[in-house]
């Protein structure tokens, strides 16, 4: 008989947590989400069900909860042996983030803090973290290397590179801890159902939302922010990743968290390795979806950077792990959920 694997997802109601719960699922691991439901839609919970059918469904247990509170993870804890957790409850907007510094401080410090604690008073050692590549500021150098020098350019990223020093010292002070910091560059597209996609609340700050939104006619025309970088065509490079890619990259990490003892504390970009610039999107999405998006060139946004992506080789030659999609399917896929689905899980407003 197989052996029961039990993975306590934070944030699994988001973005990459659906994906990545969805994921597992297919490779028989029993999912538990704790989502407080600040940036998901309960229904986004329904299509995961829905995608992976009524068999594996009964291997998914939703609990409403926030990881500040102490309580609500108590009830998962006292009930459940965890093998392992994949932490992606937190709060990612940068503007926010610059905004209203405490909120982010509170929900991603505090709550992982609390999450932490609970972990270790049951005994499970054993995490995922969703890092980013903000970790690596406004690199000097590219491709970005695990070993490159951090370095944090605002509020949001500042929780992030202090969460991967906190995660260093638990491993430090106590070698039980096994932990695998996952350094996400730009997340993209959707699930290849068109069932599970991203469903930001309010305007978008990220690109491939934002072209979608213009796509379906939500809103008029694409921002392009800057376009006297020195790049070929000077709009800015990133290393977009396919969420369904980013996904599998969690299952690999947890599948080396729970074989191997002597892991350590150990960081991995994920990544496709490859730069695209904001001019080279806007041409892919109108070629998948046969639709026109108006731009208009606009001034540099604050703090962004010229060009960024990822060295792959540590991923590649550690975990196994390399992305299998370029733009045209992240954009293939994007246009699939962002068709059938305009105002996202919700019904029109
Ligand atoms: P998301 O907002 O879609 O998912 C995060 C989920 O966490 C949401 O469902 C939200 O409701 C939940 N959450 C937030 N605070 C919580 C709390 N205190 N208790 C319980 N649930 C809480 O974002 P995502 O894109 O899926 O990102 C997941 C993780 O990956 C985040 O930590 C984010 O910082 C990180 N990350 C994302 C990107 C990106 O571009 N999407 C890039 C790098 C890193
Ligand atoms: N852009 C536009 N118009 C828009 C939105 C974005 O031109 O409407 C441009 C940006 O200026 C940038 C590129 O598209 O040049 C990508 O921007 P995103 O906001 O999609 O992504 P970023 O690379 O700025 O930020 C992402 C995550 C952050 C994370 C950062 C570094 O959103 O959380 O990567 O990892 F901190």
């Amino acid at each position: 008989m197989a052996i029961e694997r039990n993975i306590l997802v934070t944030g699994g109601a988001g973005f990459i947590g659906t994906h990545t719960a969805a994921a597992l699922l297919r490779q028989g691991f029993k999912v538990w989400i704790i989502d407080n439901l600040d940036n998901a839609a309960a229904a986004a919970v329904d299509r995961l069900r829905n995608l992976v059918g009524p068999e594996l469904s009964q291997n998914l247990h939703f609990q409403l909860g926030d990881i500040r509170n102490g309580d609500d993870l108590e009830k998962l804890f006292s009930q459940t042996q965890f093998d392992a957790v994949i932490h992606f409850a937190g709060l990612k907007a940068v503007g926010e983030s610059v905004a209203n510094p405490m909120r982010y401080f509170d929900n991603n410090l505090v709550g992982s803090i609390t999450l932490y604690k609970i972990m270790a008073k049951y005994n499970c050692k054993k995490l995922v973290f969703s890092s980013s590549a903000t970790v690596y500021g406004q690199p000097d150098k590219i491709p970005c290397l695990e070993d490159m020098e951090l370095k944090a350019m605002n509020p949001y990223g500042r929780t992030k590179l202090f969460l991967e020093e906190i995660a260093r010292d638990l491993h430090v002070a106590d070698s039980k801890w096994r932990i695998i910091l996952l350094r996400y560059f730009n997340p993209v597209s959707a699930h290849e159902s068109g069932m599970l996609g991203e469903d930001p609340k309010g305007i978008p700050n990220n690109l491939m939302p934002y072209i979608t939104q213009v796509a379906v006619g939500r809103l008029p025309e694409l921002n392009v922010y800057g376009h006297d970088y020195p790049t070929p065509d000077g709009s800015a490079i990133r290393d977009y990743i396919h969420v369904v890619d980013l996904a599998d990259g969690h299952v690999v990490a947890l599948e080396k968290l729970l074989k191997h003892e002597s892991i350590g504390c150990v960081a991995y970009n994920l990544g496709t390795g490859r730069g695209t610039s904001v001019l080279e999107m806007v041409d892919a999405f109108e070629r998948a979806s046969g639709k026109k998006i108006p731009i208009k060139l606009c001034p540099r946004r604050p703090g962004d950077a010229t060009a960024v992506y990822a060295s792959t080789e540590k991923a590649f030659r550690e975990l196994g792990w390399k992305a299998k999609y370029g733009i045209d399917e992240m954009c293939r896929d994007q246009w699939k959920w962002a068709s059938q689905n305009p105002w996202g899980y919700e019904s029109k407003p």
